[in-house]
Parts: C-alpha cells; sequence; structure tokens
C-alpha cells in the first residue's frame, strides 16, 4: 500500500514506490528504492515535493543503526550504476591490453617472425587477478564489445569464459593461466586456413571441410615453434575438437583420452560461436545452452556440460531479456541467491524507445507484490532483437569509446 510523503518528511527506511514526476526526469536510475542514506535523501529533496512510498517495503530498522546490513536491492542506483560503469571501464582497459599483444602475436605469426609470448602472459595473469575480484564486469564487457568475426574477438571472448568458467570449477591461480592462454591459442593454427573458409556457411565440398580441419594439426606446429607454450596448450590446440563419443577430429579418440582442459575449450569455442556472428545463427545464450546439453554425452562430457550450464546461469551475464511490462534489459549480474532475478540495465521502455541514461534495476526487489507479474522474465532475446543496436548504446552510454 503506498502514500504521499512530503519529500521533507522522508526518511531512512523508507521505500520509494513513485515519484511525483517521471522517473525518466530524473537522475534516478532504479525505478523504485529503499532510501539508505543522507544522500538519497538530499537528492529526492533537491528533485520531488513529494513521493510515494511503499509501506510493505519499507525497512524502518536501517534507519536507527542498528542495522548495519542493507539489502541489495536498496542499494543507492545512482552510486551502482556508477560502480557498474567503473567496473566495466576496468575490464576494459584489461581487454584492450589482451587484445592488442594478441594481435601482435597473431601478426608476427603471419609474417613467419619469432613470437614473444611474455606480454600475453603477464596480461592474461592481470585478467585472472580482474576477475577474480569482478567476474561479472568482464563477462558484462564480453558481450557488448563491437560484434565481428575477427579470430583476435573470438579468442579474446574464449578466454574470458574459459576463465570465468575455470575460476567457477575452483581452478587454482596457475590453472585459470594455463587454461586462458589456451582459450586464446586454441584456434591459431586458422591463421593458416583461406579466410573465407572460415565461414561455416561457405564451406561447399568434403575437401573444404578437411581443410578447415586442418586447422588443429597447423596450431599445434604454430605453437611447438613458440618459446614458453606449455606442452598442455599445444595438446588443446590440437584436440579441442574432439567429441567424448570419438566422432571428432584429428584422431576421434575417446573421452578418457581428452584431456579436461580440451573438454572444457570445446565447450567454450562452441558457447562462444553459436552466440556470436561467426556461426551465422546468433543464438540466445539459454538456445546456446540448450543445445550444449543436448549434446552432452555426444560431443561434450556431461558433468562438465552441465556445470557448464550452471555457471553460466539462466540468464547469463550479458543476455538480453524481455520483461512481461515490455521494458528490453541486458543482464548485469545475478542477485545473490537467485538466478532467476537477476540485475538488469534497462535499455529500452514497453515501447521499445532507448532509455536515456540507461536504468538499473534490480528484479529480486520486485519479486514480491502486486507488482510482480510486471518484472519477471518474459523470454530472452537474440543481441539483434527489435533492431537495437544495445552493444552500442551501452558502449556510448557509459563512455567507451572504442
Ligand atoms: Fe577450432
Amino acid at each position: 500500500m503506498t502514500r504521499k510523503v512530503n519529500s521533507r518528511e522522508l526518511k531512512i527506511g523508507m521505500y520509494v514506490d513513485s515519484l511525483d514526476r517521471p522517473w525518466v526526469e530524473t537522475d534516478f536510475l532504479f525505478q523504485g528504492f529503499l532510501i539508505q542514506s543522507e544522500d538519497d535523501l538530499e537528492s529526492l529533496r533537491r528533485q520531488t515535493e513529494f513521493v510515494f512510498v511503499d509501506e510493505e517495503k519499507c525497512d524502518m530498522s536501517s534507519s536507527s543503526g542498528s542495522n548495519p546490513a542493507v539489502p541489495a536491492s536498496g542499494q543507492h542506483a545512482e552510486k551502482q550504476m556508477r560502480e557498474v560503469k567503473d567496473d566495466i571501464k576496468k575490464a576494459y582497459i584489461v581487454r584492450s591490453k589482451i587484445e592488442n599483444s594478441f594481435s601482435s602475436i597473431l601478426k608476427d605469426i603471419g609474417m613467419g617472425k619469432a613470437v614473444y609470448v611474455g606480454n600475453v602472459k603477464n596480461t592474461i595473469k592481470e585478467m585472472v587477478d580482474s576477475l577474480i575480484n569482478n567476474p561479472d564486469a568482464m563477462l558484462l564487457l564480453g558481450q557488448i564489445e563491437e560484434v565481428d568475426a575477427e579470430a583476435a574477438s573470438h579468442a579474446v571472448n574464449c578466454l574470458i569464459i574459459a576463465l570465468a568458467f575455470g575460476h567457477f570449477m575452483g581452478l587454482k591461480c596457475e590453472e585459470l593461466e594455463t587454461l586462458g592462454l589456451a582459450a586464446l591459442l586454441h584456434d591459431v593454427g586458422e591463421t593458416e586456413i583461406p579466410k573465407e573458409l572460415l565461414d561455416p556457411a561457405r564451406i561447399k565440398t568434403a575437401g573444404e571441410e578437411a581443410l578447415v580441419r586442418r586447422h588443429t594439426e597447423l596450431g599445434r606446429n604454430i605453437l611447438q615453434k613458440i618459446e614458453g607454450i606449455p606442452l598442455s596448450v599445444i595438446d588443446i590446440a590440437y584436440s579441442h575438437h574432439e567429441q567424448v563419443d570419438g566422432q571428432g577430429y584429428p584422431e576421434g579418440v575417446t573421452s578418457e583420452q581428452i584431456s579436461l582442459f580440451a573438454k572444457i575449450i570445446a565447450l567454450v569455442d562452441t558457447y562462444d560461436r553459436l552466440t556470436s556472428a561467426i556461426s551465422g545463427k546468433m543464438l540466445t545464450c539459454s538456445e546456446a545452452s540448450h543445445y550444449l546439453y543436448i549434446q552432452r554425452e555426444i560431443k561434450f562430457d556431461k558433468n562438465l556440460t552441465e556445470k557448464f550450464i550452471k555457471c553460466f546461469g539462466i540468464y547469463p551475464i550479458g543476455s538480453l531479456v524481455e520483461l512481461a511490462k515490455g521494458d528490453v534489459g541486458v543482464v548485469a549480474s545475478a542477485s545473490e541467491g537467485s538466478h532467476l532475478y537477476p540485475r538488469l540495465i534497462l535499455v529500452l521502455d514497453p515501447y521499445k524507445h532507448p532509455y536515456y541514461p540507461p536504468r538499473l534495476i534490480n528484479l529480486a526487489a520486485f519479486c514480491e507484490g502486486e507488482n510482480a507479474a510486471d518484472y519477471v522474465i518474459k523470454k530472452m532475446l537474440p543481441r539483434n532483437a527489435y533492431g537495437f543496436d544495445y552493444r552500442a548504446y551501452i558502449r556510448r552510454e557509459f563512455g567507451m569509446v572504442a
């Protein structure tokens, strides 16, 4: 039940349900939030004369100072959005570094020059640190980067997904660094395949198919000549297209003969291809997860596949979803304890007009109450839904210049 309250009479712990003006005319990013600081009060008094308070959602214990624990849903929206932006910018800097050092490796390989992997290894170390501190930002960044089918982009995406999954699996830092290097370099043999054949739609003959398959052997040969590449990474470049049922290539070995990391890279590689422009299909994250699930025990290791799907949740970070009320948002992070109610960056309103600025909303704050049905995720959307380039929009709104 809501009641009208003069903004001067507001107190910490009250839940602001609506304002005396449209949310878009204010700088509040949550549509509904718990007042939890003097800053919140000052912002409300500056921008409104009165608001409507939802008494059922109020938490007056926080105003007495007796309970310092603040529910995630009540944190101030502006501050939270600033934190999301800062985290993504930090991730952007590390990602740019790895893209640059990996691109120069590809260039050196193409020119037959001696290759130095020290920079790449150091940057992967930085990424492991960054990812352990904040996996959501790195994953979200991976999803909003410009869509292209370049080798560097796919490789860096694979690196991020592999590190997030490896971290979820409890791998140690050194293991994550090896897995990351393997994710980055697993398809390096494709640099010796004619570019047009890297688009699956353009492979027409068995001969062309066989040539593309040779990228595993070519990759192994390239990596064997580079100083400082661990043997396990070379093995992964050679065996990441093996299948647990023995129907893969190049050797057609079965599950017991495929290393754990090669099995992980097989999942990561397929997942990124299916959800990006490379496969030409651009599935939603849940469609891609469903494909992996169907192929468990055929192409992929059953246990690993199930863990992989669990790791990325029902609504993976960076996926685009539509709420029952019609708003479209990007999953920014999973709410603690519930993958069903993530935090979203709202990008389109119910009429499919962009929000300026984007709004941060925590669905967990709406999972109960009279409006709960409006805030249920109705469906997942492909990245290009409603003809809206949400990646360019977020990059622009977050001040990330390509
Ligand atoms: Fe491959």
